[in-house]
């Protein structure tokens, strides 16, 4: 588990490997895209990209925007370069090597921001929910989906852990909050939440 928290190293390589082509990772990073609703000209920032589904599915949709993307693992940082090369060379896709305590700084408000799989692994997580609504524009949205890895991971698993996204999403102040379910084994939920208009 802790590969998939901070791949590091070769066994940091396999587990990238495993996120890449696992059939079910590959579904759940599409469908949470795909309700992010994110529009030509969004500028979107997930958290944790991995191998870079996300990414390569935020770029094909945001296409005369900006994707950024940061994660703590290397490993990471370079599969997911290698996969988005095309869009990097571009312009339009920016990947960092970086820890959310220790977030980047965006020339625009954000209109959107994801992370899957990821919010299990962040020290405080309703700290760094309230710093990442300050990068988001007023109305800007939110997507954190979870699907429960560990071994005897049930439906109910994924129920507690969707309540427990919408406490950090409501303590950070996010409002509209709407869960979305996919039917895999465990399914994955997907809390949708916005950053309060002004
Ligand atoms: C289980 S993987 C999920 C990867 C990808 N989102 C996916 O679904 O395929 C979790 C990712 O979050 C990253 N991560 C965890 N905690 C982080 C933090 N505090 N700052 C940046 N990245 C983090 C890890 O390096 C890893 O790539």
């Amino acid at each position: 588990m802790r590969q998939f928290g901070y791949p590091r190293g070769i066994a940091g390589r396999m587990a990238g490997w495993v996120m890449a082509h696992r059939r079910s990772n590959r579904q759940r990073n599409r469908w949470v895209v795909a309700l992010l609703e994110v529009q030509p000209t969004d500028q979107v920032l997930e958290i944790g990209f991995g191998p870079g589904l996300a990414i390569a599915a935020l770029a094909g949709r945001a296409n005369q925007g900006q994707v950024y993307g940061i994660d703590h693992s290397k490993v990471m940082v370079g599969q997911a370069s290698r996969r988005n090369a095309a869009a990097i060379r571009a312009h339009r896709v920016h990947l960092a090597h970086a820890t959310l305590d220790r977030l980047p700084s965006f020339d625009e408000p954000l209109d959107a921001i994801l992370a899957v799989n990821s919010v299990g692994f962040w020290a405080d997580p309703a700290q760094r929910l309230q710093d990442l609504r300050r990068l988001l524009r007023p109305a800007g949205r939110i997507a954190l989906a979870t699907q429960p890895r560990y071994p005897g991971a049930t439906a109910d698993t994924t129920v507690r852990a969707a309540h427990e996204l919408q406490d950090l999403l409501t303590q950070a102040g996010f409002t509209q909050l709407r869960v979305e379910t996919l039917g895999l084994d465990p399914p994955v939920a997907c809390v949708l939440a916005t950053n309060p208009p002004k």
